[in-house]
């Protein structure tokens, strides 16, 4: 096995140095490894993601670079994103009536521009055969002439939008699967409708107090923070890895008497142990939510109800790539019953429950849907 050593200073992943022989850091490449000053064995202020994925590419020597293009296009549209959602308030002002701006050019609705600019740049990419969104109805094939690659991207390009007006934090979510036909020609449905399982890598821009890109290539979970001065995502979080238990449950409590029995008991006794010492939050845009409950633990839960039987949030593009993030940070992603990874989409905008967080939690969670039902 070929055993890549980064030059002294550079960004050392565990994993990495999990595929080292005997999966063991020696002497000799502990010396290279290590930060010349010590301390943190990581530069952050020079470790871009474009680095970084170029430098998990190096672990796969039959890689093409078709999947570094791809994330690459999709860092780009998410700058593009976050430089329009910045200025949603002052487009609001400058724009009076909030139908044109001052440059008489139209004010689009920001989760119509997010959609637009990630179609537009992932088309013309080369790197996919087929998107799927939130914001569209059926699938988006690459037309000809654009070359298809062999991916294919699933994404809600603005996930907690209507908290924009109130300058709440807002997010993009997508997940990257490998196309399952071999073919350049078009792709068929069951290239879309795979299993969490079996994405190829997932992540998230969180639009918050700072921009941050936190994704998954079944490597570890990652999260870059944007660095607006020099338009790069700055390496800020290195292998995420979530807590076992947390103290946070995070939920919309209004719809406790449309929960099923299993759920209502669940989050009554979570906030009933003083030993648990429990926390309420919800923001109200899943990305935000998960991002916190990603780095403090607990679990984030939208379990069915009686207005959305079925769950609210969708499985291909929300709950799939959050899950797989979840397990991938030593967590948990549930329907209530079962891992969410494991189920195969029927179609592009099927719903479901979502019980994701710490592992333990959403364990419990389980255990108490097993145990008093989720009948409604
Ligand atoms: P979107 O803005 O992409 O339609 O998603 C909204 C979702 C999700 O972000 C959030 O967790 C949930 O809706 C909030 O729902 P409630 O307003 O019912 O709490
Ligand atoms: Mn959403
Ligand atoms: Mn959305």
């Amino acid at each position: 096995m070929d055993v890549i050593i980064p030059p002294p200073g550079e960004v050392i992943n565990k994993r990495l140095i999990d595929t080292l022989p005997g999966g063991k850091i020696g002497t000799v490449q502990r010396a290279l490894f290590a930060a010349p000053q010590g301390g943190s064995m990581v530069d952050k202020s020079t470790s871009n993601l474009e680095h970084f994925i170029i430098r998990q590419q190096r672990l796969h020597p039959e890689a093409t670079g078709e999947f570094s293009s791809l994330f690459s296009n999709i860092t780009f549209a998410s700058k593009i994103i976050s430089r329009e959602v910045s200025k949603a308030g002052l487009v609001e002002i400058l724009g009076m009536t909030g139908k044109t701006n001052v440059q008489g050019e139209a004010v689009q609705k920001l989760d119509a521009f997010a959609q637009e600019t990630i179609v537009k740049i992932m088309m013309r990419g080369g790197t996919l055969c087929v998107m799927a969104s939130e914001e569209q109805e059926t699938v988006i094939p690459v037309p000809e002439p654009y070359t298809r690659g062999k991916y294919v991207l699933v994404f809600d390009p603005l996930d907690g939008s209507s908290n924009i007006d109130a300058n709440v934090s807002i997010g993009t979510l997508f997940g990257i699967y490998r196309r399952k036909t071999i073919s350049t020609g078009e792709c068929t449905p069951s290239d879309v409708l795979q299993p969490a399982k079996s994405l190829v890598a997932a992540g998230y821009i969180v639009y918050g107090s700072s921009t941050m890109l936190v994704y998954t290539t079944g490597q570890g979970v990652h999260g870059f923070t944007l660095d607006p001065s020099v338009g790069e995502f700055l390496l800020s979080h290195e292998e995420i890895e979530i807590p076992k238990r947390g103290s946070i449950y995070s939920c919309n409590e209004a719809n406790f008497p449309l929960w099923s029995e299993g759920v209502r008991r669940y989050v009554a006794d979570f906030k009933a142990k003083p030993e648990r010492q429990a926390k309420s939050r919800y923001i109200g845009s899943l990305v935000a939510d998960f991002h916190r409950t990603l780095l403090y633990g607990g679990i984030f839960l939208y379990p069915r109800d009686k207005r959305y039987p079925t769950g609210k949030l969708r499985l291909l593009y929300e709950a799939g790539p959050l899950s797989f993030l979840a397990q991938q940070a030593g967590g948990r992603g549930s329907d209530g019953v079962k891992p969410i990874v494991d189920i195969v989409p029927d179609k592009v905008h099927q719903r479901t429950s979502l019980f994701i967080g710490s592992e333990e939690d959403v364990l419990e969670a389980e255990d108490y849907i097993k145990r008093f039902g989720d009948s409604l």
